[in-house]
């Protein structure tokens, strides 16, 4: 018996009355008496199979009639021109197999996006949602690549921790047996990494982070995936290098291997194409004039939430960092030894309105004034003691960042919302399916 095909591996080599034989699910069917018209789909694409009565068992012709849609099925057919067919090719069957049968399909034209997340299980075979995980699927692995070859090493860090990285308001505190310390999830591996980077040097993760936070944007979401790194002995400057290397190998990746999904969702990739490196440098100080310069009235320490970032790079075809926030950043931040009032970090906004897909920078590496910072922030540094051993033993600069992988999916695939770029999102409303 001929091997099951892909969709696509038949569509790029066909000919006439080529004997093929696929698996997938009924995408669309439209049935008249005596011919029945199916879309078959499988991961690899979609093909249109003709079912003529005459042309198979009756019974099987007969149960193809009350198939619907999401059926999984097999055919098998000969392949015939038709240049209405997508592709340009349709199977003409000889055999029909109905492998699960599917009930009414809850999911049809036109839904609110309400309806797709409540059915996000059965919406997660859409052609969109498929194309999405692709994109996202290179990204994922494109990251690994990119460090594999710079020789950082992988390496993980524990969800459950026990101290705040990023703040204190935005940690998911979890019971843990009958601890009566706290228990939180990962807001960051960073202070793990610091550890880890003494034996490694240069290392990075790929896992998941939690932050409770009570944004409804449309880039916000409570369990998030980041890609993360750190390395001993490399500045703020050398860092950046490392982030625009990075953003601009994922781009690249994507355009070269998957370019039909970009196509499919209509991705205009001729503004990806254009990313060159260096990406320009701005100061916290310049972005706040720049913005006042555009009517806000922001002042020295102003946050820089998504309405700012979707202002300053609405109009822009390529990534910006911004550097020298002021120390109010946080507390692990090295202060400029030029300019107290600021630190050595950066973010990176990406173009097109999307804003920050990175934060990183420097750490404050010397044990006195790592104890002052932490102070200066309201906190104890006893509640850092094994993170300020590292400042005891030896010591070094050093510095990392984290890229949040799920904005940087929706922008490198255009996509509007956070949420359709993650199988199962997770927001402050939403927590199922
Ligand atoms: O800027 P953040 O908070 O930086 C850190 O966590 C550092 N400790 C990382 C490091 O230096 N190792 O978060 C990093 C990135 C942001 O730039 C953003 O892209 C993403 O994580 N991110 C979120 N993505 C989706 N939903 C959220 N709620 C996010 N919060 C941060
Ligand atoms: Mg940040």
């Amino acid at each position: 018996m001929t091997e099951f095909q892909a969709i696509n591996n038949i569509l790029s080599n066909p000919s006439e009355g080529k004997k093929v034989r696929v698996r997938g699910w009924i995408h669309r069917i439209r049935k008249t008496g005596k011919l029945i018209f199916a879309v078959i789909r499988n991961e690899s694409g979609i093909i249109q199979a003709i079912l003529f009565r005459d042309n198979l068992p009756t019974e099987e012709f007969e149960l193809a009639k009350s198939t619907l849609i999401e059926s999984s099925v097999v055919v098998e057919g000969r392949l015939a021109k038709d240049e209405r067919a997508p592709g340009g090719y349709e199977i003409r069957v000889e055999h029909f197999e109905v492998v699960g049968a599917a009930e009414k399909f809850p999911i049809t034209k036109d839904q609110s996006d309400e309806f797709l997340l409540d059915n996000r299980h059965l919406w997660l075979r859409s052609r969109r949602m498929s194309a999405i995980l692709k994109v996202r699927s290179t990204i994922f692995n494109e990251i690994r690549n990119y460090f594999q070859g710079l020789n950082y090493y992988e390496v993980q860090s524990p969800v459950f921790q026990s101290g705040a990285c990023e703040g204190g308001s935005t940690l998911f505190e979890v019971p843990y047996f009958d601890s009566r310390d706290k228990v939180y999830l990962t807001q960051s591996w960073q202070l793990y990494a610091e550890a880890m980077m003494f034996g490694l040097e240069r290392i990075y993760t790929i896992g998941p982070a939690f932050r409770a936070e009570k944004s409804r944007t449309r880039r916000h979401l409570t369990e998030f995936w980041m890609a993360e790194v750190e390395a001993a002995w490399l500045g703020n400057a050398e860092m950046m290098e490392l982030a625009e290397g990075l953003v601009t190998h994922l781009v690249k990746s994507v355009i070269e291997k998957n370019p039909q999904e970009l196509e499919f969702l209509e991705r205009d990739i001729s503004i990806l194409k254009e990313i060159e490196l260096p990406f320009p440098r701005y100061k916290y100080a310049e972005i706040l004039d720049m913005l006042n310069a555009k009517g806000l009235e922001l002042e020295w320490g102003a946050d820089l939430g998504y309405t700012e970032e979707k202002m300053l790079t609405q109009e822009l075809r390529t990534p910006i960092f911004i550097t020298h926030f002021p120390r109010a950043k946080g507390f692990y931040h090295r202060v400029d030894p030029e300019d107290d009032k600021v630190v050595l970090c950066h973010d990176l906004l990406a173009p097109e309105g999307y804003g920050e897909i990175i934060g990183g920078g420097e750490r404050e590496w010397r044990l006195e004034i790592l104890m002052k910072r932490i102070r200066e922030f309201d906190m104890e540094p006893e509640q850092y003691d094994w993170y300020l051993d590292l400042r005891r033993y030896g010591s070094v600069p050093h510095s990392g960042y984290g890229l949040g992988i799920d904005r940087t999916v929706a922008w490198i695939v255009g996509e509007e919302h956070i949420k359709n770029v993650i199988p199962f999102p997770r927001t402050m409303r939403r927590y199922t399916p």
